[in-house]
């Protein structure tokens, strides 16, 4: 008789289901979600598979809800929930896996009446007892830059080492302003080395005209796996009809919302916005209200242009002036010239 070895399996804890059908909400908001979870589970060891607490998190065709998305669903606690924002499943990762108390406001559906749930997996498989810390300030928990160690994973001090090592990290408001030359291209070379580090990138340019080949876009295209959006009609000074010039900037500023919000970058240019803000055309004060709003906190946008509003300056991470020194036009008339300024 001829005998097979039984598989044996990898325990775990509990199992996180994320809807990305696509009916309850746009399927990159719930990649985000599964990504900002595996961050989250990351930094405390819970993906490590010989943590008997892992958590594993799986992007799953339609749940059969169809609204009211994110939907999520907690197993084997049997715990559904909706409208999972990031902040919401910050809270759900902070209280219901970390602390075991379902987030309440969130759950639409339970399996199971509260309180009845299955046993948590690693009680039934009398895997090392669980211990977990009481309270952790979850806007540390960021990816951390070390691994944690197979062998202490378990332990409460393994997870907190963990967070203490865990370096914060957040996605940048990049502003490139001033006078001199230089602004778009130390973009361009934060892009190249993000696109080095197989990062989502998308580039939005808001007065460029959209039919121009600029050597830039032409390297893009090279490179390939780079969003390059043009949206402008040339710049203001050289534009016919400054109507259609506002129409454009305040479509192209949709467009970025929509690319902030979905575009599941995480590097986006969007470059000459200063002038849309400069101008009035775009309300400073808005446009930054909404970026606090949705921003996705990893993602990293960068600014360029001149004119820089002093708000923008003050809510940006990183501002730096380009100041014109010398230029071959204004000395010796020599014009811009390809490969070198476009
Ligand atoms: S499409 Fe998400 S639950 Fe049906």
């Amino acid at each position: 008789m001829i005998t097979t070895a039984q598989p044996s399996m990898r325990p775990y804890g509990r199992q996180v289901l994320l809807c990305n059908h696509g009916d309850c909400v746009d399927p990159a908001v719930a990649e985000g979600l599964q990504r900002r979870l595996m961050e989250l589970c990351r930094a405390y060891g819970l993906t490590k598979l010989q943590n008997p607490h892992r958590i594993k998190c799986t992007l799953a065709d339609c749940l059969g809800v169809c609204q009211k998305g994110p939907i999520l669903a907690v197993y084997p606690d049997g715990i559904w929930y909706h409208s999972v924002t990031e902040a919401v499943l910050e809270q759900i990762f902070q209280r219901h896996f970390l602390q075991g108390q379902p987030l309440e406001s969130h759950i639409f559906h339970r399996l199971y009446p509260a309180g009845s749930e299955p046993v948590y997996p690693p009680t039934v498989r009398h895997d090392p007892a669980r211990v977990l810390p009481d309270s952790i300030n979850i806007a540390s928990a960021v990816v951390p830059e070390e691994v944690i160690p197979d062998s202490d994973v378990q332990t409460a001090d393994a997870i907190r080492a963990a967070v203490r090592r865990a370096k914060k990290k957040k996605g940048l408001i990049i502003v490139n302003t001033g006078e001199g030359k230089g602004k778009t291209t130390a973009a361009l070379g934060v892009m190249t080395r993000a696109w080095g580090r197989k990062m989502r990138i998308g580039v939005l340019q808001f007065l460029k005209n959209e039919h121009a080949r600029f050597g830039e876009i032409k390297a893009a295209a090279r490179m390939g796996d780079i969003d390059w959006i043009s949206t402008g009609d040339g710049w203001t000074w050289t534009s016919d009809n400054l109507d259609e010039t506002v129409a454009k900037a305040r479509h192209a500023w949709s467009i970025a919302q929509e690319r902030i919000v979905h575009g599941g970058y995480d590097l986006l240019l969007l470059d000459e916005f200063t002038y849309p803000l400069h101008y009035g055309w775009l309300d400073i004060n808005e446009v930054l209200a909404w970026l606090e709003a949705n921003k996705p906190p990893m993602l990293h946008l960068i600014i360029t242009g001149r004119y820089a509003p002093q708000n923008l300056i003050d809510f940006a991470d990183l501002v730096t002036e380009m100041r014109a020194i010398k230029h071959p036009f204004a000395e010796q008339g020599i014009r811009a010239q390809a490969g070198i300024e476009y």
